[in-house]
């Protein structure tokens, strides 16, 4: 019964469930975690690959934040070919729907990537147009919506795999952003990455410059999928400060047709089963047959 009610849509991907783990907190989502029912998950975003190997920002990376953490991993990461040759293959094993986020510095890098990824079998590739760490200098390709269309577009056109646009919330108008990536073929969005943050380690004397993620941000992730429902008609994936089962909720009926558990997963390891749990509940509880009936339930399109 818990199943069929939680079985969701993204587009063409049939989901099992709403619940997605988002790219870069479950690593390759291979380690043993007894703990975890993975009929649970609906799909896993594996952490964002690039064309060649990535060292990653020097140690620590990781600062805790009042109700939340800064990380500047510096997307940490064995390349496309090692990822497709040893990696994919045992994620493939284990989970029913694999979603592979990717990014680049160069166009030509990232083309490379989805040529590559587009011969394997994968449920849909999210390209990670958002990472604030990423080439500091850089701006990032989802603060430009110009820019995110000409990428989308590109991408599209190399690839017959559903494209997840995963975008930033450091922009002025997210809309504007969202608007750009369904016009250049995005075919879903994921909405939120980090907010940019900052914090002093006083010991070192250093300033860490990374995304800010956890609690904190869930009333931004929750505006920005509030304001991105109304104008787009592409499915939402909702991240950004999921710690319990209300929290997915309340991205639900404000227009997600699926969630996305981050940094939530480091301090509740029960987010899984608190999530589904209570999703069914409350849909057993108010007589609602589907998920799918809550979707955008306290949000209008325009
Ligand atoms: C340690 C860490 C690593 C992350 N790595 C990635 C990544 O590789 N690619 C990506 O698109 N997002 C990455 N993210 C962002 C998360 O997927 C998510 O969008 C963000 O943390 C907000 O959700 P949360 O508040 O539930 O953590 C990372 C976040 C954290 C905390």
């Amino acid at each position: 019964m818990g199943l069929k009610l939680l079985k969701t849509k993204l587009g063409k991907i049939e989901l099992e469930t709403p619940i997605i783990m988002a790219s870069g907190t479950f690593g390759y989502g291979l380690e043993k975690v007894d703990f975890i029912d993975i009929k649970k998950i609906g799909a896993i975003t594996t952490k964002t690959i690039t064309f060649s190997p990535w060292k990653g920002n020097p140690q620590p990376r990781i600062y805790e934040t009042y109700s939340g953490m800064i990380n500047s991993i510096g997307l940490q990461n064995p390349g496309v070919f090692y990822f497709v040759k040893n990696i994919l293959p045992e994620i493939r094993k284990k989970y029913k729907k694999v979603f592979v986020s990717i990014t680049d510095k160069t166009e030509k890098e990232l083309l490379e990537i989805v040529k590559i990824i587009s011969k394997e079998k994968v449920d849909a590739i999210e390209l990670n147009l958002s990472c604030p760490n990423f080439e500091k200098k850089r701006k990032m390709i989802s603060q430009d919506p110009d820019l995110t269309y000409k990428v989308i577009k590109m991408v599209k056109n190399e690839t017959h795999i559903p494209l997840i646009a995963k975008i930033s919330p450091n922009v002025t108008d997210i809309k504007e952003i969202a608007i750009a990536c369904e016009k250049g073929g995005a075919d879903i969005l994921s909405l939120i990455n980090t907010v940019k943050g900052l914090r002093i380690d006083f010991k070192k004397m250093k300033v860490i410059d990374g995304g800010l993620s956890g609690p904190c941000i869930k009333p931004i992730g929750l505006k920005c999928v509030y304001d991105v429902y109304k104008v787009v008609n592409i499915p939402i994936i909702g991240i950004g400060g999921i710690v319990k089962g209300m929290d997915a909720l309340e991205y639900i009926m404000l227009g997600a047709t699926a969630i996305g558990i981050g940094s939530g997963f480091f301090n509740n390891p029960n987010i899984i089963d608190d999530v589904y749990f209570t999703l069914v509940k409350y849909l057993k509880e108010n007589r609602y047959e589907t998920i799918e009936n809550i979707i955008g339930l306290l949000n209008e399109k325009c």
